[in-house]
């Protein structure tokens, strides 16, 4: 067995030391100064009932495999259900439902093969120590001078740098290969103008603000100071593309005193009586803006921290988003339920839209 305390290395090989399994692996001894403390060494091996027992050991083996049997079972379950239920365009039950069974097979297929994984580690596995002792990296002289030799006779025997014709021309290969790549990313970007897709949302004149996800509508009467309402457009379950609409149309509505409202003379009437909404969609890069700190009037998004101030028009006052959230001008119909008065006035979302 290898000495390996205070100054004392052995540089040579590897022994197992075979009462306790102990491997220690010695490369070249870094020398160790005088007054080190002095190494503890490992606690003593535990002696497992899988190391003892024949019959413990094989029922430990078949429980490892039908870790890994049911594994198997859930990958072709997470296969079959998406294929028998698949997603249906406009119906977001199906989305629901083949996003949990798939969710449910690919996370039962990934847990399987960890805890397989885990257990035959720990029961079955050789559970020995290993100690590497540290070493220089630096290769000796030899092998630095055997590594430059390599690339020498490489460069000789391609006539990478002779055959000047055949080197630029890959330089000039492989620098262009990457940009079909490109040009195939650039179709991800919306075909149409995207301001002009972000500057129209299902909101309309007396488009009633409902409530999402129950999809009531929400009296003035029920905003009460402090409270936060996560609102949709009633017109919004018509629309083909829910789903894209509704990630255009998603508001914040809040009610504050309105002394506390600093509002611009053309925005006088875009709230009521203190209850303001405004797009939930993050100027910045799109996130839903979804805390609300009832003291201090702000709205955080919680992708990059960008805040934005609810009593100024939800101006930014910090973070990386560069425009105010649009605000939604709202108001009440005769039965006293919050309805719009418009559209946004400008595209929602992310601002860098409409740098173009
Ligand atoms: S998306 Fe809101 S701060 Fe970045």
């Amino acid at each position: 067995m290898a000495q390996h305390d205070g100054d004392d290395l052995t540089a040579a090989g590897t022994e197992l030391d075979t009462l306790t399994h102990r491997h220690v692996s010695v490369g070249t001894a870094v020398a160790v100064p005088s007054g080190a403390f002095t190494n503890p060494g490992t606690p003593p091996d535990r002696i497992r009932a899988t190391d003892l027992d024949p019959r413990k050991d094989k029922t430990a083996e078949r429980r490892v495999g039908g870790l890994f049997l049911l594994s198997i079972a859930a990958s072709i379950f997470a296969i079959v259900a998406y294929i028998i239920f698949p997603i249906i365009p406009g119906n977001l039950s199906s989305v629901r439902l083949n996003n949990m069974l798939l969710g449910v097979g690919i996370s039962l297929a990934l847990i399987s093969i960890g805890l397989g994984s885990i257990y035959w580690a720990k029961n079955l596995m050789k559970d020995g120590e290993w100690e590497e002792h540290r070493h220089p990296t630096r290769g000796s002289e030899e092998t630095r001078a055997a590594a430059v030799e390599v690339f020498r006779l490489g460069n000789e025997e391609s006539g990478f740098g002779r055959r000047t014709l055949i080197r630029n021309s890959l330089i000039g290969a492989l620098v262009v290969s990457p940009l079909p790549a490109v040009v195939m990313f650039r179709d991800l970007a919306p075909a149409a103008d995207p301001v002009a897709l972000l500057k129209k949302t299902v909101w309309d004149k007396n488009v009633r603000l409902m409530r999402d996800p129950s999809n009531t509508p929400i009296k003035a009467s029920d905003v009460t100071l402090g409270s936060v309402f996560h609102v949709i457009p009633e017109t919004l379950a018509d629309s083909p593309d829910f789903l894209e609409e509704k990630a255009k149309a998603a508001v914040l509505l809040m009610r504050l005193k309105p002394e506390d409202l600093h509002v611009s003379p053309e925005r006088k009437d875009w709230n009521y009586q203190g209850i303001i909404a405004y797009s939930k969609i993050c100027t910045h890069v799109g996130c839903p803006v979804a805390l609300a700190e009832q003291h201090t009037h702000h709205l955080l998004c919680p992708c990059h921290q960008s805040q934005f101030d609810i009593s100024h028009e939800a101006k930014v006052i910090f973070g990386p988003a560069k425009r105010p959230l649009p605000q939604l001008p709202i108001t009440v119909d005769a039965e006293g339920y919050l309805i719009a008065r418009s559209d946004f006035h400008e595209p929602v979302g992310p601002s860098f839209w409409e740098r173009s």
